[in-house]
């Protein structure tokens, strides 16, 4: 009993911090901006609006990334909304340290208004939707006309939409929303992602005509001497 209530305090509050807001000079931070530039140079002639972040598999990383990227977008000056579409697995409240009462499932269930969910977060420009409670079924939900019609209000109010979700081979969840965005990025754990499962990720954000504009190598480690060491290192 006392193990267990230990281990989930450390996984909701010391391993969840924003790194490009609490150490915007590390290596880590500018790696996500450089994702920002990436993803910027990949749809040079189309506004990028609505952006997806999944993975094939779980804890490869998908929430630490959305939440990040969308952090170093606001940095950079956009009105970004992060909404945590795992609703199966949430976390952004605990990044963020928000409420969850209200957030997705409440407003995809018209339990709250629009104004009701959207919380404010100690980076500027940015804004997130937490997932609210658990729903017995995120899919259909996800699927809704009223999810498309809060995705058009929130297009009026923020530049960039970006969207957390649970994996893309243990759910349809994520291949409902890629859908329906401009861009998908494919999260790869690179320490631990078998193979086979990235490509049927792939396939399946195929099928579902995501636009796949690139992935994010989770975990890589960086030898010693790269240049990255030598000229940020000093730097954090
Ligand atoms: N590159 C990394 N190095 C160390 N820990 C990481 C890294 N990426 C993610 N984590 C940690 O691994 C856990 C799972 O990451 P998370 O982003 O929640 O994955 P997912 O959303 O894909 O399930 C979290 O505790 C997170 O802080
Ligand atoms: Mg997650």
């Amino acid at each position: 009993m006392f193990k267990k209530k230990n281990k989930n305090n450390h996984s909701k509050s010391m391993a969840r911090k924003l790194v490009v807001q609490s150490n915007p000079k590390s290596v880590i931070a500018e790696q996500f901006r450089t994702i920002r530039t990436n993803i910027n140079f990949s749809m040079p002639d189309q506004d990028l609006k609505t952006l997806l972040i999944t993975s094939s598999e779980p804890s490869e990383g998908k929430s630490t990334t959305a939440a990040n990227i969308a952090g170093v977008f606001a940095q950079g000056g956009k009105r970004v909304i992060l909404i945590d579409s795992d609703m199966r697995k949430p976390t952004a409240h605990y990044t963020f340290h928000l409420v969850n009462s209200f957030g997705l499932s409440s407003l995809l269930t018209k339990q709250c208004t629009l104004e009701e969910a959207i919380k404010q977060t100690d980076v500027e420009g940015l804004d997130v939707i937490p997932s609210g409670s658990i729903p017995p079924n995120p899919a259909e939900l996800l699927g809704s006309n009223r999810m498309d019609s809060i995705v058009d209000e929130l297009s009026q109010q923020y530049d960039l939409i970006v969207f957390d979700t649970p994996p893309i081979l243990s759910v349809a969840d994520a291949q409902i929303i890629s859908n329906k965005c401009d861009a998908t990025v494919l999260v790869i754990n690179s320490g631990g992602t078998d193979k086979t499962n990235v490509l049927k990720a792939k396939e399946a954000l195929e099928v579902s005509k995501a636009n796949i504009i690139g992935v994010v190598m989770n975990n890589f480690k960086l030898e010693k001497d790269h240049y990255y060491y030598q000229y940020y290192g000093n730097a954090e």
